[in-house]
């Protein structure tokens, strides 16, 4: 891998890598979706929309109040401390982009991240357009920190059917890099998906890490299959040994 000249890195992470600090992943093998509120199971449909949440405000905010909330129980695992090692470390560009809306990279200590499927611990107001970070429930319909609207705060995440954040970002930083890496993510869901065809499409080499074959698999230069924190300290310790 290190054989070519490889100064931009841009990697993409999903819900796989948090698996193993005991996030759920959102699909099974068979591309079932699998997204639980209380003991119950919905389909993304009830949960994950815009539609849903004029539906249905108290499911919806169910569901990632209980998420949120989760993040208390969790910590951060070895691929979020080897990526946090790379950001630290890489003296070239590199761009972490995660699908992921919990905060285990940041808490692994990286910088050069950033949310495209928005962030559990922000809010955002319906009334003013604030963003605000968010620590607590929503399902009460708490005061916006802004501008003090009560009952207008949303979960800050890119529900199906909404433009995912700094698009331009990410696509500047797809088109400029060398090696575009995608790991724990099933690759069912665009645009994220069709980053490693955009990426390999302008002259990168392009590595996946997964489980099992993501549905983009024939895309990439280099499938490694496994867990993620086995096979990405030592991904990391390849990239920057001297
Ligand atoms: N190591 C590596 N890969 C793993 C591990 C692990 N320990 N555990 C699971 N995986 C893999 C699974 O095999 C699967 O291919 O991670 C992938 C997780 O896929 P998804 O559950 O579909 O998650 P993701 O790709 O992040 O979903 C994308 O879809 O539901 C929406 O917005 C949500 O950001 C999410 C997006």
């Amino acid at each position: 891998m290190n054989t070519i000249k490889i100064n931009n890195i841009v990697v993409l992470t999903g819900a796989g890598i948090s698996a193993e600090s005991g996030l759920e992943t959102f699909r099974k093998r068979n591309g079932e979706t699998f997204w639980p509120v209380g003991d119950d199971v919905f389909p993304l449909e009830d949960v994950a929309t815009a539609e849903a949440f004029a539906r249905d405000p108290e499911l919806v905010q169910t569901f990632y109040d209980q998420r949120r909330a989760k993040l208390g129980t969790v910590a951060p695992n070895a691929t979020h401390r080897a990526l946090a090692r790379l950001d630290a470390e890489w003296p070239g560009d590199l761009l972490i982009v995660t699908q992921n809306v919990d905060d285990l990279h940041e808490r692994a200590g990286a910088k050069r991240l950033l949310h495209m499927h928005g962030e559990l611990k922000s809010a955002w107001c319906l009334g003013c357009d604030a963003r605000s970070r968010w620590e607590g429930n929503l399902i009460d319909g708490p005061a916006c920190p802004a501008c003090g609207a009560e009952g207008q705060l949303r979960p800050d995440i890119v529900w199906f059917g909404e433009m995912p954040y700094e698009m331009e970002r990410i696509e500047e930083a797809l088109r400029k890099a060398d090696l575009f890496v995608s790991i724990g993510t099933s690759g069912a869901v665009y645009p994220a998906a069709g980053f490693v065809q955009t990426a390999r499409y302008m002259g990168a080499r392009t590595l996946e890490m997964n489980l099992e074959p993501s549905q983009g698999s024939v895309f990439f230069h280099e499938s490694r299959i496994g867990r993620a924190g086995d096979l990405v300290p030592v991904w990391v310790d390849e990239m920057l040994k001297p």
